[in-house]
């Protein structure tokens, strides 16, 4: 069983993708976080021009292991790391290699709840169940700011909102697996929702298609 959850960041999809993973005992992937592990070598280096940057990103996505996932550095799960994970993103060499690792996690028994941009679309076509889990930008940007104020960080809400586009647009429109939403998830808007909801909005498309699997595998 795969479970895609793609969306926009901050939309709250990777706190429900590791709830609902719990909820139905399933591995939870967050692919972001490759993504994050692959830039965090190049964060604070400086490169000659595009194609040194392209090269060590490659290389740095090369490196990468899954044992790496459970213990991240802490610079990965940061602003600055999401923006250089969104930078090593457009290199469609880095998004080969870290589609193949997720592939490899995922198909591990008894399956997985993956969160990403691309996954419903290019990791996992085929995936069970797909949703697109997105809110408004001032709902994500007041979430990402209430976040950051917790882990005493003064950035404005001007600015984490403008960061937030930021990062959207450039997912969004690069050439390679750009972020989109796939013909057949689910919308799931979670501006009004409390986490509590959006799990259980989910649930209902899962439990339908867990009675389903059980109905055909008994015809
Ligand atoms: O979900 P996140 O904020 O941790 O993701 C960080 C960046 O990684 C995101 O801005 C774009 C990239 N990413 C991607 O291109 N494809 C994915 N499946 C997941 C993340």
């Amino acid at each position: 069983m795969i479970i895609a959850i793609d969306g926009p960041e901050a939309s709250g999809k990777g706190t429900v993708a590791k709830l609902i993973a719990k909820k139905y005992n399933l591995r939870h992937l967050d692919s972001g976080l490759l993504y994050r592990l692959t830039g965090v070598p190049l964060i604070g280096q400086k490169f000659n021009n595009n194609a040194e940057f392209e090269a060590q990103a490659i290389k740095a996505a090369g490196q990468i292991n899954a044992a790496q996932l459970d213990s991240p550095p802490e610079i990965a799960r940061t602003m600055q790391g999401g923006v250089m994970a969104s930078k090593v993103a457009v290199i469609p060499q880095v998004r080969d290699i870290l589609t193949a690792i997720q592939k490899n996690i995922a198909k591990q028994k008894p399956g997985a709840v993956i969160d990403g941009r691309d996954i419903g679309t290019v990791v996992f076509p085929n995936a069970e169940l797909k949703f697109w889990v997105t809110a408004s930008i001032e709902s994500r940007a007041s979430r990402r700011f209430a976040e950051y104020q917790a882990k005493g960080r003064s950035d404005s809400l001007a600015a984490v909102s403008q960061a937030i586009a930021e990062r959207d647009h450039r997912d969004s429109s690069r050439a390679a697996s750009p972020m989109v939403r796939a013909q057949d998830a689910h919308l799931i808007e979670t501006s009004k929702l409390s986490i509590e909801g959006v799990v259980e909005a989910l649930s209902v498309f899962i439990d339908a298609k867990l009675a389903d699997l059980k109905g055909s595998s008994q015809n």
